[in-house]
């Protein structure tokens, strides 16, 4: 079987082809990414001589190369990731996400529509539970919660969502979705939350918290997002969508104290000194209160479990960016101080 993977180099695509390389020698993985700032074939060194891994460089947005692509190709099945990904440049940028998230994402729709041979493949679309907007102190996103989105990001990502289901109902193009809440791990570059932390810590430098800090995320390990793709890959029904989530949620605040918590003490520093450089800045525009997702659906319809305690998953994450300074490095120069600079100056 002929996977394509998209966005493959970046943070939780990465992942994804990593864990399908290795698990499944028996399928061909192709992996097409742009190598936007966000993509790093630094992230797939360990994978990138396998004999079922190939890489492709291209954007999903260029309609005559994943025509061509595709043609020649045949894939039989495609997970699609390649996305842009943040909210705040998508508050700066919002044209940038229609162009990949939405025009990208029906390309490729088009594209493996005309050119599939295998009646049995399908067309796997990877999500985000920001569709469905904001929730207020109590409930979760279900599957059947109306969407409802509020950024830039999220209202391309639904979009995209409903372009993939409205392919399956208009044309019975064979699909899954899953959409997902907030994911942490290594490989994640540091202009989220919990990355960009964790670097401005190690380089004592002020952590900007939007607002109160009082905003909530349900956070789950990249590595069990990418056990949830594959079980869905294959156990999921066609047409359907699965919510995926760490039944974790934490203030903004709270996490980041958590954070310092356990900074200090790996870098052997006082405690409380990471503390210190907590500075409540303005709120993001639009800011989404509070994400919480119900993955009953794909708990107990096809059995999947998160396999990580947060503590020791946010453990695991730092002592990865302690131990990759360099790949830290390597992202954070260049074009990243100048995201840097726009984003926070005048914050
Ligand atoms: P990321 O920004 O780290 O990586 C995106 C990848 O897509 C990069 O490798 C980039 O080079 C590639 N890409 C961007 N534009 C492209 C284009 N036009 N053509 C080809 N490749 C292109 O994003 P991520 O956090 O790994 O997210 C991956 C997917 O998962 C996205 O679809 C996102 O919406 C979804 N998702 C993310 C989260 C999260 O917490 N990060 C949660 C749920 C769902
Ligand atoms: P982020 O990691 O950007 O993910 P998302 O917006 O997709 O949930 O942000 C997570 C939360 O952290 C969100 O409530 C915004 C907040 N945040 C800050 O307080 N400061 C920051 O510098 C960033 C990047 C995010």
């Amino acid at each position: 079987m002929k996977i394509l993977i998209t966005g493959g180099a970046g943070f939780i695509g990465s992942h994804v082809v990593r864990r399908f390389v290795n698990t499944y020698p028996e399928y061909q993985i192709v992996n097409l990414d742009k190598l936007t700032y966000a993509g790093n074939l630094e992230n797939l060194t360990d994978i990138e001589a396998k004999e079922n891994y190939t890489f492709v460089k291209g954007d999903i947005v260029d309609q005559s190369f994943i025509e061509d692509l595709f043609e020649k190709e045949k894939f039989d099945c495609v997970v699609h990731l390649a996305a842009e990904s943040h909210v705040d440049r998508s508050i700066s940028n919002p044209l940038e996400f229609v162009m990949t998230n939405v025009v990208g994402t029906v390309n490729l729709l088009n594209a493996f529509k005309t050119h599939r041979t295998n009646p049995d493949g399908f067309f796997y679309h990877v999500s985000t539970d920001e569709v469905y907007g904001e929730l207020g102190d109590s409930g979760k996103f279900k599957e059947t919660t109306p969407y409802d989105p509020n950024s830039p990001y999220s209202a391309s990502k639904a979009s995209s969502d409903h372009f993939v289901r409205a392919y399956h109902v208009t044309y019975g193009l064979p699909v899954k979705l899953s959409n997902c809440s907030n994911n942490y791990g290594s490989h994640h570059f540091p202009e989220k939350l919990i990355p960009l932390f964790i670097n401005n810590i190690q380089n004592n430098k002020p952590l900007p918290v939007y607002g109160k800090g009082e905003n909530v995320r349900d956070w789950l390990f990249v590595e069990d997002h990418a056990s949830a793709i594959d079980t869905i890959f294959h156990k999921g029904t066609n047409g359907e969508t699965y919510n995926i989530g760490g039944n974790n949620e934490w203030t903004n605040i709270a996490l980041v104290k958590l954070l310092c918590k356990l900074m200090d003490s790996k870098l052997g520093r006082p405690k409380g000194t990471a503390e210190e450089l907590i500075s409540y800045v303005k709120d993001r525009a639009g800011h989404d209160f509070r994400y919480a997702i119900d993955s009953t659906k794909l708990m107990t319809n096809i059995g999947w479990r998160p396999s990580l305690q947060f503590e020791e998953g946010l453990s695991k994450t730092i002592d990865w960016y302690l131990k990759n300074e360099e790949w830290l490095n390597h992202v954070t120069s260049g074009a990243y101080m100048d995201y840097y600079k726009e984003q926070y100056e005048e914050r």
